[in-house]
């Protein structure tokens, strides 16, 4: 026995709302076991428009919830090719949607150097520091406490697009990576990284995703081997999968539990 234990849950709930309310919950109930346990909570967050109305609804509820954000430690899973101070910055958005209302100290952030101008050496750069500050498990990799991940609709997570290096990657924790659909570079963390989380919250909301949802869910193999997001799997963790009613449709979910 490998003493690995590893979940699935699927989260469903009507509306995006909703879902984003459990999964506030869900965070941060990880972020407060995570300090009862280790003294520390090592976080990964995603970029784009559904993981910022999550980061609104945590900092909304930051000035009377008991979360003990003073003791985490920020990262990003992935970053554009712009300075921090650019509009399309991961880190300037979470910096203006929750780290500014939060009392983490700067120090304890660490923004993405995705503009540097040698990029692979700043990827190796974030990986080192990673590993100066996230413990690692039994296998060497650094083990975040929670890594948030958003989805786009052709089913690429954080910066891993179909058909990429970063989707081939097996070894490399962070790595830079060109875009061709983009045409343009990012910065990311790569599936041995992510996977080595003790958990992992997949959050996807609205009709455009529920393709992929689909196929991410479904048990056809080719279809699911084209998409990054098929290929979260911790290793040793739990792996969460919250979806609003208009992404989980088309996998034949219907919105549980909870308050609907
Ligand atoms: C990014 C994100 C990306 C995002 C998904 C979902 O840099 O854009 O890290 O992985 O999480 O594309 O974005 P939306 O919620 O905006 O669809």
């Amino acid at each position: 026995m490998s003493g690995k234990e590893s979940s699935r849950e699927v989260v469903v709930r009507q509306t995006q709302q909703k879902i984003t309310q459990e999964v506030c919950a869900i965070f941060r109930g990880i972020v407060r076991e995570s300090v009862e346990q280790r003294k520390t909570c090592s976080l990964a967050l995603a970029g784009g428009t559904t993981p910022r109305k999550l980061y609104q609804a945590l900092a909304r509820g930051c000035a009377v919830d008991d979360t003990p954000w003073s003791d985490v430690e920020v990262f990003f899973g992935d970053e554009r090719d712009v300075p921090q101070d650019h509009v399309e910055s991961n880190y300037g958005m979470v910096q203006r949607t929750l780290l500014d209302h939060l009392p983490i100290q700067p120090a304890r952030v660490h923004p993405m150097p995705a503009d540097a101008d040698d990029l692979d050496a700043a990827a190796a750069g974030y990986e080192q520091r990673i590993r100066e500050v996230v413990e690692a498990g039994k296998d060497g990799i650094p083990r975040f406490d929670l890594i948030l991940l958003g989805m786009g609709a052709e089913g690429y997570t954080a910066s891993i697009f179909p058909f990429t290096d970063a989707a081939a990657e097996e070894q490399k924790l962070v790595m830079a990576c060109f875009v061709p659909v983009l045409g343009r570079k990012r910065m990311t963390f790569a599936f041995p990284l992510i996977n080595a989380a003790r958990h992992i919250i997949l959050l996807v909301t609205g009709s455009d995703k529920a393709g992929a949802v689909a196929r991410i869910l479904g048990d056809d193999q080719e279809a699911r081997k084209s998409l990054p997001a098929a290929r979260i799997a911790p290793t040793d963790g739990r792996l969460i999968i919250a979806l609003d009613y208009p992404a989980a449709r088309a996998a034949g979910l219907k919105p549980d539990g909870g308050s609907q």
